[in-house]
């Protein structure tokens, strides 16, 4: 039986995939070379740092500790000009009246986002409240494709994976959910999340009752 759903934030609940790629692709051209949204396929799920080392890889460059780190600032500041003027208008469809749902039904819900920013866009969009546990980047030490995040997210929740189903829009995120022994849906291309249970092209095609397998 299915006692609680885990959502990935960055283009599960909302469209920030436009936003970390404007930024990088911005790191990347002062950095000297370019960075196509194809590229940016390989961040999504991925964490901050992960995400840089695979830039730099594209690039083909090599930076000290110190001048990453300033990447990394550099990137961030960026991105939250982007995310500072998010608003509720940037949810996407379907998600908040299938969040209701599962609210009436009485089924857990947790985020499990590998984001340090992940609290910032839940205000702006004014969905803290629809979250029973928040699990997201500064909680967590290991990135996606490890379980941690969604295991904790469980733990929090006080329910067993084998109760839960993840929502995820990445690769690296549907595996963290298989190594979490979870169910997952995935959001998106069912070409890209082909390790998903089943796949939805948007929350509009998503409802209670396909939670009851
Ligand atoms: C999510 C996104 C990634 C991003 C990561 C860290 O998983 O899909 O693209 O790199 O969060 O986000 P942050 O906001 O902490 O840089
Ligand atoms: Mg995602």
């Amino acid at each position: 039986e299915v006692k609680a759903c885990l959502f990935d934030l960055d283009g599960v609940i909302v469209d920030t995939a436009k936003y970390h790629y404007l930024a990088w692709k911005r790191l990347a051209n002062e950095l000297g070379f370019d960075f196509t949204e194809q590229d940016n396929e390989r961040l999504k799920g991925v964490s901050r740092v992960r995400s840089l080392e695979i830039l730099l890889e594209i690039g083909g460059i090599t930076l000290d500790e110190q001048e990453k780190q300033a990447g990394m600032d550099r990137k961030n500041g960026w991105y939250l000009e982007y995310i500072n003027k998010m608003d509720s208008s940037e949810v996407l469809p379907g998600v908040k009246a299938f969040l209701q749902a599962l609210r009436d039904n009485n089924i857990k819900i947790a985020l499990g986002s590998a984001s340090k920013n992940a609290m910032i866009i839940l205000r702006n969009i004014d969905m803290v409240s629809y979250f029973d546990a928040i699990v997201d980047g500064t909680k967590t030490s290991q990135a996606k494709p490890d379980p941690e995040v969604f295991l904790l997210g469980a733990k929090e929740l006080g329910v067993a994976p084998s109760e839960c189903v993840v929502f995820e829009d990445a690769e690296a995120g549907v595996e963290a959910a298989k190594r979490a022994e979870m169910y997952c849906v995935g959001v998106g291309s069912a070409e890209q999340l082909g390790q998903a249970d089943f796949v939805i092209a948007s929350f509009d095609e998503m409802s209670i009752d396909r939670l009851k397998f």
